[in-house]
């Protein structure tokens, strides 16, 4: 595995970023987590846009332009032969002087991990997952906004702690205002009488590539979405529940806590399919 470094690659056993990185010491950083299908990075515009996104609210430079970022991306799925990918972009602030002070790193880090993808078990995608709601709250956007995809990354692991203990394949939290927001690494959606909904990115909540696009499809198969706040007791009386991100697309709930939602339902597989079509007709007119 050759690792991308600030342009250079290096063999994963030799691939490191100082100690002094800020991105280390304080988690002063920002990421993105792309798929590649048969060679082609899916939604690339989007997660361009969204790392800049994420810069600007940081107000920190990206390393280079977006078709540098795109070049470097390509250059490394291909220095590692590689189609089928999970890759992992990140820009942290880079090496300074211990202090907080964003001057002291005058360069970003720029590294991209690219990995072979190996899909979620079938199993899962058939019967559904188990969901925890955790007691962590998501950040309030007047802290870390979770509008930012940043590598500080501690409110989402502590509830993904919490969602392990439970025994679940992913935790929910809910906001400050006790309202669902969103996954430790995905969003959630819920359908009730054949009507889609999901929290609106108020919720604060990350504004996911998936998220949008299941959106976007499901306006086109004539589905009502209404990106409203719903609570907890509201999201285990729906007829169908699934998490969705880069990686695992549509993934359908079986179960909300200990709340039987049962087997994926025909919303969720409507989605799922047009979520498949739109990868193919992707790929089909590279
Ligand atoms: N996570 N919400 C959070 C907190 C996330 O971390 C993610 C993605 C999403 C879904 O976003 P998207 O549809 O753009 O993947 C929502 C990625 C997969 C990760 O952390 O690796």
């Amino acid at each position: 595995m050759n690792i991308y470094i600030n342009g250079s690659f290096y063999p994963k056993e030799e691939a490191k970023v100082s100690v002094f990185d800020h991105g280390y010491l304080y988690g002063d950083g920002i990421y993105e987590t792309l798929r590649a299908y048969n060679g082609y990075v899916f939604e690339l515009d989007g997660h361009m846009e969204r790392l800049k996104r994420s810069a600007d609210l940081m107000e920190m430079a990206l390393p280079m332009d977006e078709e540098g970022i795109k070049q470097a991306i390509y250059d490394t799925l291909f220095k590692n032969g590689l189609k089928d990918a999970y890759i992992r972009v990140s820009v942290s602030r880079g090496m300074g002087e211990i202090g907080l002070d964003p001057e002291l790193c005058p360069v970003p880090t720029f590294v991209i991990i690219a990995k072979q993808f190996f899909d979620y078990r079938k199993e899962l995608y058939q019967e559904g997952v188990k969901i925890a709601i955790v007691e962590t709250r998501r950040n309030h956007p007047e802290t870390l906004n979770p509008a930012i995809k940043s590598t500080n990354f501690l409110n989402n692991i502590f509830a993904k702690m919490e969602a392990k203990k439970a025994g679940a394949f992913e935790g929910i939290m809910l906001n400050h205002g006790h309202f669902v927001a969103e996954g430790t690494i995905s969003n959630i959606f819920m359908v009730k009488n054949g009507e889609l909904m999901t929290p609106p990115l108020i919720a604060g909540i990350l504004e996911g590539m998936t998220r949008g696009l299941v959106i976007e499809l499901a306006e086109k198969l004539g589905i009502t979405v209404y990106e409203e706040m719903f609570t907890e007791a509201v999201l285990k009386d729906a007829d169908e529940v699934f998490i969705t991100n880069t990686t695992m697309e549509i993934m359908p709930v079986r179960e909300v806590d200990d709340k039987v939602i049962g087997a994926p339902g025909k919303v969720t597989k409507m989605l799922a399919e047009a979520y498949r079509q739109e990868v193919l007709h992707y790929l089909k007119t590279r």
